[in-house]
């Protein structure tokens, strides 16, 4: 199964990116870091059309399964994925035929924060945003980072 992990953390080489890069050692998959890219906020106008969401979108509709990837920031995913997860609607009006290349697929969730489980108000979102786009939400593993990630605590 060809799968996308999709980053969206403020912290490049923080704990969501080393988790991003745990599970690479152990599961084939390309990463797609949204700090790559130069995408913009919803605009009900589409005035960011030519924004680099489009170009992302394009190579991601290639995955059967994409992976979000993101920290909890306030009980909810990061600013940057939300960016990114918004722009989804685009997929819903001018670019219908790039969200109906969605369906079937499969999506999960890689996320690490400080409290010992990820809130539900957190999770949920994801499982929504699939379930609307008709994708199947298949998991979610979250990872408790009091300091620093450290690797060998979670590959036991
Ligand atoms: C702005 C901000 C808000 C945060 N809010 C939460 C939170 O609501 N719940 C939680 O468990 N951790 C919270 N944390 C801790 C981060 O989720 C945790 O340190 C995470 O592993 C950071 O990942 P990163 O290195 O990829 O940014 C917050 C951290 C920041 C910077």
């Amino acid at each position: 199964m060809k799968t996308a992990i999709i980053l969206a953390s403020s912290r490049e080489q923080g704990n969501t990116h080393q988790l991003a890069h745990l599970y690479m050692e152990h599961q084939t998959c390309d990463l797609f870091n949204l700090s790559d890219y130069a995408i913009s906020a919803f605009d009900y106008q589409h005035r960011n059309k030519n924004d680099d969401f489009k170009v992302l979108i394009k190579t991601l509709i290639t995955y059967d399964h994409l992976i979000f990837a993101t920290p909890v920031y306030w009980y909810a995913m990061s600013a940057q994925m939300k960016v990114f997860v918004d722009r989804l609607s685009d997929l819903l009006t001018i670019e219908k035929t790039l969200g109906r290349a969605l369906k079937g697929k499969s999506c999960s969730l890689l996320a690490t924060g400080e409290d010992n489980e990820a809130p539900e108000c957190f999770i949920a979102p994801f499982n929504l945003l699939a379930n609307y786009l008709g994708i199947n939400f298949t998991s979610s593993f979250y990872c408790c980072c009091r300091k620093n990630f450290i690797k060998q605590e979670h590959v036991n």
